[in-house]
C-alpha cells in the first residue's frame, strides 16, 4: 500500500493510542514532560482487549487507527500499547516511513539493572509474551545481564481495569494469583509489561510488599518521544506557546465516550473532550 505524503508541523498534535484506557498511563508522563504539546488520545475500547486477539486483527486495528489519526494531522504517533507495539510497529513504520512512531515494550533492561536476586517477573498479555519481538529482547537481555525472566500472562487483568475495578476483590485475587508464583521463584523485581497495569500498581504493592521493585516504562517512553521530536525539529516551540493548561485534550473512542471521559477524570484528574467513532475503518 502506498504511503500517503505526510507533512508534519511542529504545532500539530501528537497521537497516542491503546486498545483502551491503558495508554493514559503513558499520556500522563507525556503531558508532564511536554506540557506545550497538544495531545490526541485514541482508545480502541470497542475492540479491547487486544491481549488474546489474533495478530492479524491487531495489525489491522493499528493501521486503521494510525490512518485515522493522520487525518487529524498528527505529527507523531505513540503506540501506547505493548501488545500493538509487538504485533504492528514494524509494519506501521514501513507503511509510514516519514511519521515518527514511538512504541512501548516491557522494561527488561531497567529491571535487569535493578534486580539483586537475578529473577525478574514480567506481567503482560499473552500476545506480548509470545511475540517474536519480545522473545528476542528477552533472550538478549537474559544473556547479556545473566538474569532470568519469569513470564506471567495476566489474562483478564486489563479487562478489570477497563471496567474501572482497580481495587475490587476480584481484581485483588487475580493479581495475587499472578504474582504469587513469581515471588515463590525469588523474583524481587516486577515489570509492568502492559500499559493498563500501572493503574493497579498500588494494589500490586499491597500484595507484594515494599521490598519488591516495580518497573513501569511510561516515563522513559515520554523521554524517547521528546528525543525523537527534537531530532526531527518537531518539538512545539514553548516560547510561542500559550499557558500549558490552555492546551485542549481531545480523545476518540470506539467504545463509550462517557466511560473514557470518566477514565480521564478518575485516573488523571483531567478533563478531555471525547468523541465516539465507529470501527473498524474508524470513521467519524
Ligand atoms: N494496554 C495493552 C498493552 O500494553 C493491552 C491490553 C489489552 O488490550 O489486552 O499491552
Amino acid at each position: 500500500m502506498a504511503d500517503p505524503v505526510i507533512t508534519l508541523h511542529r504545532d500539530a498534535p501528537i497521537g497516542i493510542f491503546d486498545s483502551g484506557i491503558g495508554g493514559l498511563s503513558v499520556l500522563r508522563h507525556v503531558r508532564t514532560l511536554l506540557p506545550h504539546e497538544s495531545l490526541l488520545y485514541f482508545a480502541d475500547s470497542g475492540f479491547a482487549p487486544y491481549g488474546e486477539k489474533p495478530e492479524a486483527v491487531i495489525v489491522e486495528r493499528t493501521v486503521a487507527i494510525a490512518a485515522f489519526l493522520l487525518t487529524q494531522n498528527i505529527k507523531a504517533l505513540v503506540v501506547a500499547c505493548n501488545t500493538a507495539t509487538a504485533a504492528a510497529i514494524a509494519g506501521l513504520r514501513s507503511r509510514y516511513p516519514d511519521l515518527p512512531v514511538v512504541g512501548v515494550e516491557p522494561g527488561l533492561k531497567p529491571a535487569a539493572a535493578l534486580t539483586r536476586t537475578g529473577a525478574i517477573g514480567v506481567l503482560a498479555t499473552a500476545n506480548t509474551l509470545s511475540s517474536e519481538k519480545f522473545l528476542k529482547l528477552e533472550a538478549q537481555v537474559a544473556h547479556d545481564a545473566g538474569v532470568r525472566f519469569l513470564l506471567q500472562a495476566c489474562s483478564g487483568l486489563a479487562h478489570q481495569i477497563e471496567k474501572g475495578e482497580l481495587s475490587s476483590r476480584e481484581t485483588y485475587q487475580l493479581v495475587e494469583r499472578y504474582v504469587a508464583p513469581l515471588l515463590a521463584q525469588q523474583a524481587d523485581t516486577l515489570v509492568l509489561g502492559c500499559t493498563h497495569y500501572p493503574f493497579v500498581e498500588q494494589l500490586i504493592r499491597e500484595i507484594v510488599g515494599s521490598d519488591i521493585t516495580i518497573v513501569d516504562t511510561g516515563e522513559p517512553v515520554a523521554r524517547q518521544l521528546q528525543r525523537v521530536l527534537a531530532q526531527r525539529g518537531l518539538l512545539h516551540d514553548a516560547a510561542m506557546a500559550d499557558a500549558p493548561t490552555a492546551k485542549p485534550l481531545l480523545a476518540y473512542t470506539t467504545g463509550s465516550n462517557s466511560t473514557l471521559a470518566l477514565a480521564f477524570s478518575k485516573l488523571l484528574q483531567l478533563d478531555a473532550m471525547v468523541q465516539a467513532v465507529s470501527g473498524p475503518q474508524v470513521s467519524c
